[in-house]
């Protein structure tokens, strides 16, 4: 893994916080270490095409798994449902280079984030991403933290406004 690249997104998080004018928003768990992710979408209309507008996140999670979603957020901008859909964890992670064996589900929880939004949006139930379990949507993510058996002491919480506010 490119140490570089993950201080280089971690020292300054693209899109992070809730969207309250989310279109969709997807929220998975991973049964591995208890971190989550959860992600927010808004789409726009573009040359015909209906393309993801902009992205935010939340996570509970370790730095991994927050420059991971970091740099999905932006790497989606633009993109259609479909195509967001086709992207793995491994594309969105790609600027960090090739992540250690330990940190491979952290890039594999944002990819279920995502999927989980896109899916939300379509009014489906996400399965795609096995590594990862979806969690019901709460109010907040301490919500559904919480709702999920989780305690708070044991984790990293991360709660910012959305840029730009
Ligand atoms: Fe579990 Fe990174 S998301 S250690």
């Amino acid at each position: 893994m490119d140490e570089a690249a993950l201080q280089s997104a971690l020292s300054n998080p693209q899109n992070l916080g809730e969207m309250p004018d989310a279109d969709a928003v997807g929220t998975v768990g991973s049964p591995d270490c208890g971190d989550m992710v959860r992600m927010w979408l808004k789409y726009k209309e573009k040359d015909g095409r209906r393309v993801i507008d902009k992205a935010s996140f939340q996570s509970f999670g370790c730095q991994t798994a927050i420059a991971v979603a970091s740099l999905a957020t932006e790497l989606i901008r633009g993109k259609t449902r479909e195509e967001a859909l086709e992207m793995s964890a491994s594309e969105l992670s790609a600027p960090l280079g090739p992540l250690p064996p330990m940190k491979i589900h952290c890039g594999q929880m944002v990819e279920g984030a995502l999927k989980a939004a896109l899916e939300a949006e379509a009014g489906q139930v996400s399965s795609a991403t096995p590594a990862v379990a979806p969690v019901p949507v709460g109010p907040t993510l301490a919500d559904a933290l919480n709702a999920s058996g989780k305690t708070a002491g044991r984790i990293r919480i991360v709660l910012e406004p959305p840029t730009g506010q």
